[in-house]
């Protein structure tokens, strides 16, 4: 079995210093993987990596590269005995990507075909990718299984990773030796108990979390409620919010699942379990102790009223059942943004430890 001899063989983290990316490097360090991560940093930044170090009391191999660079992505296959990945590398926004569409079908699209390629090269063909609740579309009910039909998906960050699982069924169908777990997560939110690693949104953030988080800081007034006439609870949207060190552990349970030579396997991972945006804000204001002002207007073009996740498949076929709640979510999110209240710094002398 071609999985015989990983114990002295690295998993390769593409976008390992991101939100979710950092999390599970951590959570695989404390497992004993070896790791390599690449990382442009396009959206990140080297503290990251040198908090997980500090964190998991260990050194971290890391290369500054794009996905899209072959060459470097062909050393690093070179330097290294690679038996799986991690592909976390994209751009994730949704609003920017209906602007630059081009700059997110060459990241995400091109990015993931020249990694397979450089996977393919070197006979590497265990990958789990990191995919979304938005292949979905406008899921006809929720709570949504694997089953449920994809798409159709209106903006073009959602195509960029229906295409690429396309693009993974056709090569597990065309050649047995590839095995892909597809993850689609729902709301990740919630950061590192210790609130040391999180995630650092540049600007005004899209998400709920983020943007009710900088609310809470005092750096924006209120929250704007996109919609308080949905067919839900209290009219408000509801999603299925996931604790990002859950999403971790499902990382860790996918590698386990690549020994059995699954071909192409999508799982959902996320509760089960929605929340209203008012709930969301009531959450919160709980963990900070403090009011949090908001306005119900318009909703948001493209949004859908309610959206969770049937994990059932997950927890049968990984063995995978999340432990966090919202309430933990919300305290873990508070911790890490009132103890990094900027996100991270980057100061120089850091920076060099580890490269
Ligand atoms: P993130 O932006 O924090 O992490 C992505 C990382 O990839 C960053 O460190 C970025 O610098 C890096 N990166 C991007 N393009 C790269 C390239 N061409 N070469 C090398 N590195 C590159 O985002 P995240 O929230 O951690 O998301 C991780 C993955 O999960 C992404 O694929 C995202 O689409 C997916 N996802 C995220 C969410 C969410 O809400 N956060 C939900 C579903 C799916
Ligand atoms: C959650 C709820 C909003 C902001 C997106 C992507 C999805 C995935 C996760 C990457 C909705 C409401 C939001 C605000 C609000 N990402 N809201 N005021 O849209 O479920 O999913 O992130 O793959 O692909 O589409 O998450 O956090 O933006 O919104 O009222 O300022 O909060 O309407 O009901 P969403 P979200």
């Amino acid at each position: 079995n071609r999985l015989d001899s990983q114990e002295d063989s690295y998993v390769l983290v593409t976008g390992g210093a991101g939100y979710i990316g950092s999390h599970t490097v951590l959570e695989l360090l404390k497992d004993g993987y070896k790791v390599v991560v690449v990382d442009n940093f396009v959206n990140s930044c080297e503290e990251s990596l040198v908090r997980i170090q500090k964190l998991a009391k260990q050194p971290l191999k890391f290369h500054h590269a794009n996905v899209l660079d072959e060459q470097t992505l062909t050393a690093v296959f070179e330097k290294y005995k690679i038996w799986a990945v991690l592909h976390f590398a994209a751009l994730k926004a949704v609003g920017e990507s209906t602007k630059i569409p081009l700059d997110y079908y060459w990241n995400n699209v091109t990015g993931s075909l020249n990694l397979l390629r450089v996977m393919e090269k070197f006979r590497v063909h265990n990958i789990v990718f990191s995919s979304s609740a938005t292949v979905y579309g406008d899921p006809e009910e929720s709570p949504v299984n694997e089953q449920g039909n994809l798409g159709p998906v209106t903006n073009p960050y959602g195509k960029t990773k229906l295409f690429i699982e396309e693009v993974l069924r056709d090569m597990c169908k065309a050649n047995k030796k590839w095995n892909s777990v597809i993850l689609r997560y729902f709301n990740p939110t919630g950061a590192h108990p210790s609130g040391i690693i999180g995630e650092n949104p540049k600007g005004i953030p899209n998400n709920l979390m983020p943007y009710v988080s900088q609310v809470v800081q005092g750096r924006l007034p209120y929250v704007n409620i996109y919609g308080g006439d949905y067919d839900t609870v209290d009219g408000t949207g509801v999603r299925d919010y996931i604790h990002v060190c859950d999403l971790a552990t499902g990382h860790v349970a996918a590698l386990r699942k690549l020994h059995s030579d699954p071909g192409c396997v999508a799982y959902n991972l996320g509760t089960g379990v929605g929340y209203s945006v008012l709930q969301i804000i009531g959450a919160m204001s709980r963990a900070c102790g403090k009011e949090i002002p908001y306005k119900i207007t318009d909703r948001r073009p493209g949004d859908v009223g309610i959206v969770t996740a049937d994990a059932s498949l997950a927890n049968a076929e990984l063995g995978w059942y999340p432990k966090y709640n919202l309430d933990q979510m919300c305290q873990d999110l508070n911790r890490w943004t009132s103890t990094n209240p900027s996100g991270y710094p980057t100061p120089a002398s850091e920076t060099k430890r580890i490269l």
